[in-house]
């Protein structure tokens, strides 16, 4: 056994899905950005919860708007999951430059992402400290999967959900490959 330190430590608990995560300002501009840090909490009600850096401006605009879609994504996002990780918000339009298109949700302001395989419309119920992060836990108020990729649980080779490995390493469900 060897010791593990700093970020390592949250990459023993990997792979697990990388989201895309969207939310919007008062004005309705929006602004996605890349989560592994995500978690199912509840069965009834629904809940999840996301681990979100204090600095990040998402992080401002979800706290300000008390909501968020998380978008469930596969291969075909492996770039836009790049972007809208290494950039912010707070200059940059990752819309734009991530080539997203978003579609309206059913029952939060925030869009969601077009041709992601599942979408979580959420309302955050609390937020909580955890030391640099601020856990949102957000109460799922609308979910839908495409029926060709989730029945019960993913299905190949449609649900490719795609897995983050480190925070630059990504494989997928079902192609079982790192890079
Ligand atoms: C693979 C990957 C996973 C990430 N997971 C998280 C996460 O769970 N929580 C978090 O706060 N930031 C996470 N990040 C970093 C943010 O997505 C990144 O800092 C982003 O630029 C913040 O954008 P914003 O300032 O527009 O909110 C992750 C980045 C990558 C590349």
């Amino acid at each position: 056994m060897k010791v593990i330190q700093g970020r390592e430590i949250s990459a023993l608990l990997n792979p697990r899905p990388v989201v895309l995560v969207s939310c919007c300002d008062a004005g309705g501009k929006v602004n996605v950005l890349t989560v592994a840090w995500q978690t199912p909490l509840s069965h009834t009600p629904p809940l999840l919860g996301i681990s979100l850096d204090l600095r990040h401006y998402s992080h401002q605009l979800i706290a300000e708007s008390g909501e968020f879609a998380v978008n469930v994504v596969g291969e075909g996002f492996r770039e836009a999951v790049e972007v809208c990780g290494n950039c912010s918000g707070r200059d940059t339009d990752k819309v734009l430059k991530a080539g997203l298109r978003l579609v309206p949700a059913h029952r939060i302001r925030p869009p969601l992402i077009a041709g992601a395989l599942a979408h979580l419309e959420c309302v955050v119920r609390d937020q909580v400290r955890a030391g640099d992060h601020d856990f949102f836990i957000g109460e799922i108020v609308y979910a839908a999967a495409q029926g060709e990729s989730f029945s019960d649980q993913w299905q190949a080779p449609a649900g490719d959900v795609l897995l983050c490995l480190q925070r630059d390493r990504f494989t997928a469900l079902f192609q079982g490959r790192g890079s």
